[in-house]
Formats: C-alpha cells, sequence, structure tokens
C-alpha cells in the first residue's frame, strides 16, 4: 500500500513543485507531476496545502530531572505534541550528570523513550557533559559510534558547568570527531552573583529572574565559546540565543571569518520580551511560567533577532521544550525566584508560531530551511531527513496555510497546565503529518500509531 498526497505544493532542496508524492514503507517513493494509484493505494487530496519534509526540534528536554524538578513532559507525551504540531523528529538532550558515564546517559535516555506506550514522532539524543575526566574523550568517541554526533556543554548552572579549560579540551575532542559541541552561553559566574544581589535587593518574584541574567552574560559567553572554538578549530552550535549583544559576537566571529558557527534561537525569543515576567494572573505568580534560561529579553533584542533570521544568520529554530506545571512545580519558587524550574513548553507549536509571526516575510522554503533542513544538516540528519526526495525518510507534514485556529493549553497535547502562547491566533497548521509513512496526526490531532525510532545520526 502506497500513500499517496496529491496535488500539494512540494517543498524540496529544488525550489516550490506542484506535484503528487508517494510514500511506502519508510520511504518516499515517488514524486511526479501525477501519480496514478493503483487498487489499494490510499490518496489524500492536499491541494491548496504545502507539502513539508517533516519539521524537527533539534533542542528538547523530555523526561528529564533538570536540577530542580522532572520535566512536565514525558517522550510519549512530547512526541506525541510534537507530531500535531507538524515535528516528525526531535534531538533531546540526554544528559550525563556528574557522577554518570555517558554509556550509562545514553542507556538511561535509551530506556525513557522506548516506556509508556512509545514516540510518537522520532528521536535522536544530544550528550550533554557535566564533568570533565580522563575518560571523557573515550566516551565521546562511543557516543560517536553509537550515533550521537553532538555534545552540549554549559557555562552557567554550577550542577552542570565545565571550566574554560574544561570546555577547550572538549571542543578538541569534538572537532577530532567532527561532530558540533552546542553550548548554553551565559556566565554562570555573574548570574550566581547577581542572583544573590536581587535577592537581597529584595526581588523574590519572577521579575527578578531577567535582572539576574543580563543580556551581557549571554554576550561575554558567546564570544568566548567563539574564541574557544576558534582555538580548538572546532564546530559549535550556539543554543537558545537570546540577544542582540550575543548576535553582534556572533557576526564579529563571522566577520572575522572563523568557520563551523551554527546560531539557533526559538520561538519564545522571537516573539515574547521581559514584560512577560510582569504578568500577575489569577494567584499573582503568572510572571513564572516564562522562567527559562536565557530570559525573555527586551523588545530591541526581539527585533535584532528577527532581523537576524530574515537576513538568514539564524541555521535552525528549535524549541528549548523543557515544560513545567505552573500548579505545583513553578509555584515552588513563589518566595525566590532561584527555586522556580527553569524553561517552557513550545514543543507542539513551534511551526504555528513561526509561520504566523513571520507570514509574509518568509516562504515556504525559508521555513523549511529553519525548521527542517537547517538542524538536518546541522545535526546529521541530512540527506535521510530535512528533505522531500525519493529515497529520504517518509516523514512528511502537509501543511494548509489557510487555516486559522487559537492557541490554548485547553485544547494543547503538551502535558502542562499552561502555554507561553494562550490567545495566539495562529494562520496556518499541520493538516497531515506522517512518521516513517504511518499518519501520526490530523488536523492537530492524534490519529494513534507511535512509530517514532532512535535516529543514530
Ligand atoms: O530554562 C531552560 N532553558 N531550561 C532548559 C535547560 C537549558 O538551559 O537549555
Ligand atoms: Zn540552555
Ligand atoms: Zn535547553
Amino acid at each position: 500500500m502506497r500513500r499517496i498526497l496529491a496535488n500539494g505544493t512540494l517543498v524540496t532542496p529544488e525550489g516550490l513543485r506542484r506535484a503528487d508524492l508517494a510514500l511506502e514503507g519508510e520511504k518516499i517513493v515517488e514524486i511526479a507531476a501525477h501519480i496514478e494509484p493503483g487498487l489499494t493505494d490510499v490518496v489524500e487530496d492536499v491541494s491548496g496545502c504545502w507539502v513539508f519534509p517533516g519539521f524537527i526540534d533539534a533542542h528538547t528536554h523530555l523526561q528529564c530531572w533538570t536540577g530542580m524538578d522532572w520535566t512536565a513532559d514525558s517522550f510519549e507525551t512530547g512526541t506525541r505534541a510534537a507530531a500535531c504540531g507538524g515535528t516528525t523528529c526531535i534531538v533531546d538532550y540526554a544528559t550525563a550528570d556528574r557522577g554518570v558515564t555517558m554509556d550509562e546517559a545514553l542507556a538511561e535516555w535509551h530506556r525513557r523513550a522506548e516506556g509508556g506506550s512509545g514516540c510518537t514522532a522520532n528521536y535522536g539524543f544530544h550528550m550533554a557533559i557535566a564533568e570533565w575526566g580522563e575518560d571523557s574523550p573515550g566516551q565521546m568517541r562511543r557516543m560517536r559510534e553509537a550515533g550521537v554526533s553532538s555534545f552540549k556543554t554549559y557555562l552557567a548552572y554550577d550542577h552542570l558547568r565545565l571550566s574554560d579549560a574544561e570546555t577547550l579540551r572538549c571542543l578538541e575532542v569534538v572537532r577530532d570527531l567532527d561532530a558540533v559541541l552546542c553550548v548554553h552561553c551565559e556566565n554562570g559566574d555573574v548570574v550566581n552573583e547577581l542572583q544573590r544581589r536581587v535577592l537581597a535587593s529584595g526581588v523574590t518574584g519572577p521579575e527578578g529572574h531577567p535582572l539576574s541574567r543580563p543580556a551581557e552574560a549571554e554576550a561575554d559567553a558567546v564570544s568566548r565559546l567563539l574564541y574557544l572554538a576558534q582555538i580548538a578549530g572546532a564546530k559549535v552550535n550556539v543554543v537558545h540565543l537570546s540577544t542582540e549583544l550575543g548576535l553582534l559576537a556572533v557576526r564579529a566571529a563571522r566577520a572575522r571569518g572563523q568557520q563551523g558557527i551554527y546560531v539557533e534561537t526559538c520561538p519564545q525569543y522571537l516573539t515574547l520580551d521581559d514584560t512577560r515576567y510582569l504578568e500577575a494572573g489569577d494567584d499573582g505568580f503568572a510572571g513564572a511560567k516564562y522562567v527559562m534560561s536565557p530570559p525573555l529579553r527586551k523588545p530591541r533584542d526581539v527585533r535584532a533577532l528577527r532581523e537576524a533570521v530574515l537576513a538568514g544568520e539564524v541555521d535552525s529554530i528549535a524549541t528549548d521544550h523543557c515544560s513545567f506545571n505552573l500548579q505545583g512545580q513553578k509555584d515552588r519558587g513563589r518566595d525566590d525566584f532561584t527555586r522556580i524550574p527553569n524553561g517552557g513548553p513550545g514543543i507542539e507549536h513551534r511551526p504555528a508560531v513561526m509561520a504566523t509571526t513571520f507570514e509574509g516575510q518568509l516562504g515556504p522554503e525559508e521555513l523549511c530551511r529553519l525548521l527542517a533542513e537547517g538542524p538536518a544538516r546541522v545535526f546529521g540528519l541530512w540527506p535521510e531527513r530535512g528533505r522531500l526526495a525519493v529515497g529520504a525518510a517518509a516523514d512528511v507534514c502537509v501543511w494548509d496555510p489557510s487555516a486559522r485556529w487559537t492557541i490554548s493549553a485547553a485544547t494543547q497535547h503538551q502535558a502542562v497546565d499552561y502555554t507561553p502562547w494562550e490567545g495566539f491566533e495562529a494562520h496556518g497548521r499541520a493538516h497531515l503529518v506522517y512518521v516513517g509513512g504511518e499518519l501520526v496526526a490530523r488536523d492537530g490531532e492524534p490519529c494513534g500509531p507511535t512509530p517514532g525510532r532512535y535516529v543514530a545520526r
């Protein structure tokens, strides 16, 4: 049985093309102006729709202990929500906490993803490294052999961060393995000091969070990372870039001729600003919804990042989906913003929020680059994923640009009690979503199957 998507506009690496596309098994088997269906074929008329390669979210934290609490979304709920929004593959951050080897962490993340009722979207893993030791290079080599071709380190968070010397050593191994190092760029010492000062000044609510994590702390860390990467000759992905100052540091390094710099930003930094921390809500604590690191920034940062997206300076847009409920999780930090678990949800809504925000500015090809092709290329999923072509994976998102709907926690599939985009009027929606050739979601609702598998990169 083939599934034939008829009469759509295909978003291919060669450009837009009015054509039919056939899926069989786990592959795209035919693209042609017209595909004649056989008796057992299932045909969907997708006229008026854009047919994308399934979207890829290369920055998620599912079913993860982040130092304060477990995230609200498991692999089961997170990948289901992802698929409902059009995302067919995620790359999640497996984390080797201190005292845990990378091999143990990877095995644990596989167990988590294989548990429950399974994953709806495909998944790969980055490996986050929270301590450096003599054995780290060997462990990284084994990760590479197991299909983990990207690593992550932190320059902030005391329980996770490496020193500059350790970061440099890690970058040298990343270079030797032809891998990519994703880095959380904030100056951890500055953040610690400012958190202490803000609390001492009597500011304990969510509005203290951005005060303790200024743009300069990001820009300093971005700049330092890029110099370290230059010394090592390694490829780096600056994750969740949130500031104009950080962007200037990237531009400066690129202007110096440095190669191998990738930039990721997230929908929250392209649509929301730091006035959200003043949101009170019913119980005066709604600002906690936006406590994530880095924090939401000034409107000028939002503008600068949007311009960078339009100028082609951003390689991928990912979510940093790291969900915690407002009730029962984030509200444990009611008297001290440093105790609010950091992170927010977005895995389900990234394509719709981005398509709407950039409507009339980014066409389907650019959306494809930012949401599918870009992450596929940076993270070793290309050419199997991130493009529509015969022989590529049958992971496809049929997008209806004429759909109109409203984002709300009441109707979302993310297992969390809010969305930062409550009331957002979305233009466009994932109409049909296929993973491994199976129809997993229709018009934002799951269809049942859980074909999601581990993707070695
Ligand atoms: O606040 C956030 N972003 N939590 C997730 C961990 C990280 O820093 O990416
Ligand atoms: Zn981070
Ligand atoms: Zn993250």
